[in-house]
């Protein structure tokens, strides 16, 4: 939903700016503004002036100004619509309803949080309670007590499977609810709906909006089937925009004093509360599963630089290699990730307990930035000892530079990875340090200048085409689209998947693949094929239909030639060659591809 800004115009005529900024900072009026210490830097004398009239602060200090909006956004790290939410509730305006639908969803989301909040209160006091006892020990070995479980909502699901249902039957829900919520679990067989968790610790997610909305249960025991039992995904809680702890952190982070300069990630639930027990309260874990593209844009809501903090083992580093490689395409100036490993074997929650809070605060100091992360990933695939070898290298590390989408920090890693090279292998021929120049230092062969030249292409012109390999139906029938579409140094690409289909090559399983690799195309490919995923979800995911499917690609490429423009020129041959061959025929696939063949073979005549 997008606020009018009438109606954003009406919270900031409604909303003192000095009250809102007075909540957390001691104001002095001074003539027609108000003067405070600013909260962005250190100071004596106050450089941080509040405007009612004009309604706005600025800081001298830091040169940090805005509207109430930004002020909330930037001292308590809320998003926009979080801020308009609180400012709306401030200036007593209801805010606007999307629709009908979306306020009936909202009021359903309201109940199903209430029986949350009601099963948290039923689990923080079993913890207490007879039936508790185990979990307090649990805990107390582990070095929670009392005043942790309160802190952080750590509860206890007895080992019972209808406790926690008949509690909040009793209290009003009806079981339906509880399903939906994921706090009880409907059989198969249609048999009585019994209580999810069990005999276990029990961890409050809460989502951005600090709304509880899902459960993390540890199992006491070592033999437990499964370790970790989280809430399933539900109305409201979907795990890939979910962190541990984030709304917590986020707040933490936006304190000035904190010096963060973004959000800690852990691997677990109680490595993410060691951390906040030390100290580093702006600390969030993932829910049991990689870090997805929607948690690393949270965590980038929080601060630019978010630490990720992993297990030195092998498989930390391996977790980390691809935490680092899906932030690629998501990279932009200001928004990067960096790395801790960890003395092998430890986790942060580990460290507090053996060897208390300055240690692992000290652990968490030593951070390396992700451009020296890449290049390790790449440096310890094997030795760079030989000149194929290190070609080798430096062509892994020049794929790992396309898939960095911002040009701006494309170029910026690929000048750190020019000295690096330069240092170690020495200087290479002036032209031979860039490496987006057409790969001419490199000897390229066609394969690999193909592969160089699709480096800055955007992303939807990526799927658009990739789309048209994987599902040749697409390519079919919208050949009239493909063919239109600019597509820069991937034309080629484009005319070599129409050639594909004119000259029937996809009529064979794997057919278009093979074609296109044998035209040299095979690099391209591979390269686009990293973003299968990504494409796929474009269009719709797995469960859409083929038409659902076409569908989406027709809007994602009006969506592209709206920002490119459509291929006239080719679009003017196109309508004389459709003139050529019987007008009525030009619609069909066959005239389609007849078109597209006299097309082909009229421009190889040009060249
Ligand atoms: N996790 C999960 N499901 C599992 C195992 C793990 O969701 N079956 C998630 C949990 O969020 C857990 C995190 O992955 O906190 C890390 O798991 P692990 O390293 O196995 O456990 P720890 O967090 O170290 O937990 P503990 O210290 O209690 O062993
Ligand atoms: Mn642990």
């Amino acid at each position: 939903m997008r606020l009018t800004d009438d109606f954003k115009d009406e919270i900031r005529a409604r909303v003192r700016m000095s009250d809102l900024v007075g909540r957390k900072i001691q104001l002095k009026r001074q003539g027609r503004e108000f003067a405070g210490l600013s909260p962005f830097k250190k100071e004596k004398t106050p450089s941080f002036f509040v405007n009612d009239e004009k309604k706005f602060y600025h800081c001298f200090a830091s040169g940090e100004h805005g509207d109430a909006f930004d002020w909330l956004m930037k001292m308590e790290g809320l998003s926009f619509m979080e801020a308009a939410e609180q400012l709306a509730s401030i200036a007593g305006l209801p805010l606007p309803k999307a629709d009908p639908d979306a306020a009936r969803r909202a009021e359903a989301s309201k109940s199903l949080i209430e029986w949350m909040e009601l099963a948290q209160r039923f689990y923080a006091r079993q913890l207490r309670s007879g039936s508790g006892s185990d979990a307090r020990h649990y805990l107390e070995r582990r070095g929670y007590g009392p005043a942790e479980w309160e802190t952080y909502e750590i509860g206890y699901a007895p080992d019972s499977r209808t406790a926690l249902k008949d509690e909040l039957i009793a209290a009003g829900a009806k079981p339906a609810e509880l399903i939906d919520c994921g706090l009880l679990i409907a059989p198969d067989d249609g048999g009585a709906p019994y209580d999810r968790f069990r005999g276990r610790i029990m961890f409050a997610i809460r989502d951005p909006r600090n709304r509880l909305v899902a459960f993390g249960g540890r199992a006491m025991s070592a033999n437990a089937r499964a370790k970790y039992l989280n809430s399933p995904e539900t109305p409201i809680f979907h795990k890939g925009n979910n962190l541990y702890r984030y709304p917590q952190a986020r707040k933490a982070a936006a304190d000035p004093k904190s010096g963060a300069r973004g959000l800690i990630v852990a691997e677990g639930y109680f490595d993410a509360i060691a951390l906040a027990r030390a100290g580093l309260e702006h600390a969030v874990a993932p829910l049991g599963t990689a870090l997805g593209e929607d948690q690393m844009q949270l965590l980038w809501r929080a601060g630019g630089e978010p630490t990720l903090c992993f297990d030195g083992d092998n498989a930390g580093r391996m977790a980390a290699n691809r935490a680092a490689e899906r932030a690629l395409p998501l990279l932009e100036p200001g928004r990067t990730l960096r790395f801790v490993f960890l003395p092998e074997g430890k986790d942060p929650d580990d460290i507090l307990r053996d060897d208390g809070a300055s240690a692992l605060k000290e652990a968490l100091g030593h951070t390396r930035p992700l451009a020296s992360i890449l290049w390790d990933i790449e440096a310890e695939k094997e030795p760079l000892d030989d000149p194929d070898r290190r070609a080798g290298f430096r062509k892994r590390l020049r794929a790992l530079l396309y898939r960095i989408e911002n040009p701006a920090v494309r170029e910026e890693y690929q000048r750190e990875f020019d000295q690096k090279l330069e240092q170690i292998f020495g200087a290479t021929r002036r032209s031979g340090g860039r490496y987006f120049k057409k790969g001419a230092a490199l000897g390229a062969t066609a394969e690999t200048k193909r592969l160089v030249e699709t480096g800055p292409v955007p992303a939807k012109l990526r799927h658009l085409l990739l789309a048209a390999v994987e599902y040749p139906e697409i390519a079919e029938n919208q050949a009239e689209r493909l063919s239109g579409l600019k597509c820069g140094p991937l034309d080629t690409l484009r005319d070599a998947i129409l050639d594909a289909m004119a000259e029937g090559h996809v009529e064979l399983s794997g057919g278009m693949r093979n074609y296109l690799a044998g035209q040299g195309f095979a690099a391209v490919l591979k390269r686009l094929d990293l973003e299968k995923q990504p494409m796929r979800a474009a269009l719709g995911g797995d469960t859409a239909t083929v038409i659902q499917r076409e569908e989406a690609w027709t809007r994602i490429a009006s969506d592209y030639m709206e920002q490119t423009g459509y291929n006239i020129k080719r679009q003017e041959m196109r309508s004389r060659l459709a003139e050529e061959i019987e007008n009525d025929d030009a619609d069909t696939v066959r005239g389609l591809m007849e078109i597209h063949r006299r097309g082909k073979a009229r421009r190889q005549t040009d060249q």
